[in-house]
């Protein structure tokens, strides 16, 4: 009995440590900070980030759901804050936060 305890208690200890470890990464994952030219490299339809307000979207997956066409394609690679806040109010920041996969590097 004695034992299971002991070995009960090792189990939480690495299930503890291994949920602060992936805690850890997911905080760093969204605080990865790309340069203008890092974002440029990605500028087809098949690999399609944005820049809007100083933050960086991996924006690939949702061209073609994208409501308001596809021509949205156009702004790959480049800051799209401009365009974006032209025709969308606050409402879509939260479609737009589904694809953050950093900031831009000042
Ligand atoms: C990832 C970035 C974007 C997201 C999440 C997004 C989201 C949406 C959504 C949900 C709609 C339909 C609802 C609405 O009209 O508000 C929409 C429509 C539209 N979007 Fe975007 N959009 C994005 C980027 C852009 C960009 C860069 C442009 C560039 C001009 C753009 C232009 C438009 C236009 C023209 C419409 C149609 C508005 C209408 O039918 O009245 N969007 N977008």
């Amino acid at each position: 009995m004695k034992h299971m305890a002991f070995f009960a208690s090792i189990f939480s200890v690495a299930v503890s440590s291994w949920a602060m470890a992936d805690n850890f990464s997911a905080e760093e994952a969204a605080l990865s900070a790309f340069s203008a030219s890092d974002v440029a490299v990605h500028n087809q339809k098949s690999d399609c980030w944005f820049i809007i307000d100083n933050n960086v979207y991996n924006v690939t997956d949702f061209i073609s759901q994208h409501p308001g066409g596809e021509f949205i394609a156009k702004f790959c690679g480049k800051d799209a804050t401009a365009a974006f806040r032209g025709q969308h109010d606050n409402s879509q920041d939260a479609v737009l936060a589904k694809f953050l996969i950093g900031s831009l590097a000042q």
